[in-house]
Parts: C-alpha cells; structure tokens; sequence
C-alpha cells in the first residue's frame, strides 16, 4: 500500500482507495475482548446500527454471539459491496453506503448505535490531543445529533476505542451534557476504552 499519513482517514477517497484492494482489517482489539461489557448493557434482540463499519469481522462477530439485528453503514461504496457479499449469508443483517454525518433512518430506531475507531477519524488533524480544535468539537457535536436522532431515549451509544478517557471523556460530556456516560478499561499488554454514553429517556433533541 502507497504511504499515507494520519490526515488521509479523513480522507473519503483514501478508504473507498484502500477497500479496493483490502479484505479485511481489525482496527484496535476484536469482539472477544469486549463482549462481555458489551451484553452487560445491550440484549441480544436489540436493533443495533454500526458507524464506519470497515472491513472489520466486528459486526458478523456480534451476530454469531447472537446480535442478529446489524444494520451497518460506511462511506465507501466498495466495503459496502465487499461486505454484503462476503456476508450475504447472514440473514437480517444489513449493509448501506451512507455517510454518518448524514443518517438516513426514522428518528429512534435503533436501541444501540456502536463505533469502533470511527470516532478517533474526527480528530486525525489534530496537534495537540489536550486543546481540540473547535472544527473538530463541532465535528463530534454534529455527529453525536446523528446519532441522537436515531437512537431511541434510554439507548446506548457505545464506542471502543483507545483513545484514552482524560481526551474522551470531557469531549463527550461537554457535546451531551444531558447524558449518563462511562468507562470501562480492558486490555492486557495495551490498554483499550470501552465508552458507553446513555441517551436520556426523557431527551427531546
Ligand atoms: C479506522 S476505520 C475503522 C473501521 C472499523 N470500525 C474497525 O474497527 O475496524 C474508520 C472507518 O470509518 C469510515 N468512515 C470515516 N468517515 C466516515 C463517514 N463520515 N461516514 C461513514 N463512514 C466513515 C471509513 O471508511 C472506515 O471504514
């Protein structure tokens, strides 16, 4: 693969590039490592939409645990192709081309939306990761209303990352102050962050 920086994730053309010729890439850590944070909070039967979904084996993974109801999106046509395909024996899981700042489903429809290394693309252009820029806040805050208007009250927005929380942590609290959000650490060697922010019930955004 050509060299590229950290700059090219924010880069549409980079991804739909890369997907061309790349099966598969596990960003961070697998299914197996988070799990059992992951069921303390979502049920099996949930409706569960996956944010820059990749070419990564996390949603078939979560199906064969029993999470039947995926819908993914991501931006780039072809990982969408390549993965409806590679998948197209799981029924009832679903694929789209779509971009996330740009959510096309009915208000409240999912009762979990998850990301994994999705978000951390917001701040790729950063410089210093203690003094976000404010293009990139106001990035994260654009989203979090995507995911909002999707996400029914009492829902989980769910975000695996290594991102560490003294970053993560203030930059959430400080786009939804309104919900309940926490952490959970995990990891042996390299520690990774399991972020699980609670819309309220009563939230009217
Ligand atoms: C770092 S990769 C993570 C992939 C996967 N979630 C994983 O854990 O392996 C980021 C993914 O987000 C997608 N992406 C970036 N910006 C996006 C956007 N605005 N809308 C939809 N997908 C986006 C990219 O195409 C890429 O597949």
């Amino acid at each position: 693969m050509a060299t590229h920086t950290n700059e090219d994730y924010q880069d549409r053309g980079y991804w739909e590039n890369r997907y061309q010729t790349e099966d598969s890439y596990e960003w961070c850590c697998d299914v197996s490592q988070w799990s059992k944070l992951f069921s303390e909070v979502v049920a099996n039967n949930s409706r569960i939409l996956v944010l820059g979904c990749g070419n990564s084996s996390m949603s078939a993974d979560l199906y064969h645990l029993g999470y039947t109801q995926i819908v993914n999106v991501d931006y780039s046509p072809s990982v969408i192709a390549n993965m409806q395909k590679k998948y197209e024996n799981l029924a009832g899981m679903e694929w789209h081309t779509m971009d996330m700042f740009d959510l096309n489903f009915e208000t409240s429809t999912f009762d979990c939306v998850l990301e994994k290394c999705t978000l951390e693309v917001l701040f790729v252009k950063e410089k210093d990761p203690w003094n976000p820029s404010d293009e990139s806040v106001k990035q994260l805050e654009l989203l979090m209303q995507q995911i909002s208007k999707v996400l029914r009250p009492g829902g989980y927005f769910i975000s695996v990352s290594f991102t560490q929380p003294h970053f993560r942590l203030p930059l959430l609290r400080s786009v939804c102050p309104t919900w309940s959000i926490r952490h959970d650490v995990f990891g042996d060697a390299f520690h990774y962050f399991f972020y699980t922010c609670e819309k309220p019930v009563s939230h009217t955004a």
